[in-house]
């Protein structure tokens, strides 16, 4: 039985580097005989929105919902608002399929100048919840125009949203050998939601089989930290916002955006899980070829560890590895002149020799 994919490339960039990704699908499939993929292609964007008035068809969640998995490339476009985008594509997907776990390796990578590894390699995850916190639509204006004009935005932290970020970050530990849970709070200051988030993740550590050990400490020496002393990190949990902004900080102390996948994901596989780079559509080098396709490549070995074939996951990343080493072929967000094709044509070239 074959394992089907739903590819949705989405704007920008997000067009440019799928077909590198594709490529790469398409040569595993050619060598090795038991990888069974069927894919979908879903031109879900942007320019759909601009012909149909929205992001993608009132059915295409249960169309979605079919698949095994979802490979996601990135949207955004100056034409349509960015919450619009965001609004109707990726958060209804990651919500009503309760990918609730979004996963971030963060991992140097050689060939790539960080500033910050001292010569120590940096190697940590970050487990950000991603189906609640403060990106709640809870929230409302009033007295519009007038001084006294107000709003509010509710963050919304369930008992049970919180068990289940911290037991995936506490298995994923416990799988790979960590000894170190660091959440990420600002318990000091945001005195209701934070509070219970730190009660909660204590519970749950306190709880666990596994002696892990759990350090709190505040996002805003959390993001010092980063920067000062990244290797001290093994696996990081935190809130929707402070996740999303932990990964992007994440992401460029190891080499920027063009290196950096993602995976949302539902652990229980009740729904598919989707796999996205960090990075958006990249309007300023959208349509110039030159877009850095290994976060898009890197995002499809997530998605084939996540379907059962750690094996391709891990000789995709070797492959990248390999070519970054070399580093004869490289996209100019990492100092050289390849096109996005070039440098999907040498992860493709490494793969086939290995
Ligand atoms: P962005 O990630 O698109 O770009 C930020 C910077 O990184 C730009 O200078 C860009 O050229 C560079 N960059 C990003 N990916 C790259 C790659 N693969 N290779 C080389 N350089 C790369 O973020 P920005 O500019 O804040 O947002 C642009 C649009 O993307 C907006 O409409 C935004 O809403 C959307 N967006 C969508 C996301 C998604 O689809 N999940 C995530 C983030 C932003
Ligand atoms: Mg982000």
């Amino acid at each position: 039985t074959h394992t089907k994919i739903a590819i949705i490339p989405g704007d920008g960039i997000g067009k440019e580097v799928m077909e590198e990704a594709l490529k790469i699908l398409n040569s595993l499939q050619e060598h090795d005989s038991s990888l069974q993929i069927e894919t979908t292609i879903f031109p879900w964007s942007s320019d759909y929105y601009l012909k149909h008035g929205r992001m993608m068809p009132c059915n295409a969640l249960d169309i979605l919902k079919e698949f095994d998995a979802i490979l996601f490339g990135a949207i955004g476009d100056a034409r349509v608002p960015d919450d619009v985008t965001v609004w109707e594509l990726i958060m209804p997907i990651r919500k009503n399929f309760q990918q609730y776990v979004n996963f971030r390796p963060i991992k140097s990578l050689p060939g790539i100048a960080s500033p910050l590894a001292n010569g120590r390699d940096i190697d940590f995850v970050i487990f950000r919840e991603n189906a609640e916190g403060e990106y709640s639509d809870s929230g409302g204006r009033i007295y519009q125009n007038q001084p006294q004009e107000m709003t509010i935005q509710n963050t919304i932290m369930t008992r049970i949203g919180i068990e289940k970020i911290v037991q995936a970050a506490c298995d994923y530990a416990y799988k790979n050998g960590k000894t170190k849970i660091t959440s990420a709070t600002k318990s000091n200051a945001i005195i209701h939601s934070m509070k219970f988030w730190d009660e909660h993740t204590r519970r749950i550590l306190a709880q666990s089989s596994t002696a892990l050990e759990l350090e709190s400490i505040y996002i805003d020496a959390l993001v010092a930290y980063f920067v000062e002393r990244p290797q001290d990190f093994q696996v990081v949990v935190a809130s929707n916002l402070f996740g999303d902004i932990l990964s992007d900080l994440g992401s460029a102390i190891v080499g920027g955006l063009g290196l950096s996948p993602s995976a949302n994901l539902n652990p229980e596989k009740a729904f598919p899980s989707m796999f996205e780079p960090v990075h958006g559509s990249a309007p300023d080098i959208a349509g110039k070829g030159i877009a850095n396709p290994i976060a898009q490549i890197w995002s499809l070995a997530l998605l084939l560890g996540h379907i059962g074939r750690s094996d391709l996951e891990e000789l995709i990343v070797h492959a990248i590895e390999t070519v970054l080493r070399e580093g004869i072929v490289k996209t100019a967000d990492i100092g050289g002149q390849a096109t996005t094709a070039q440098m999907g044509d040498a992860i493709c070239q490494e793969i086939i020799k290995m």
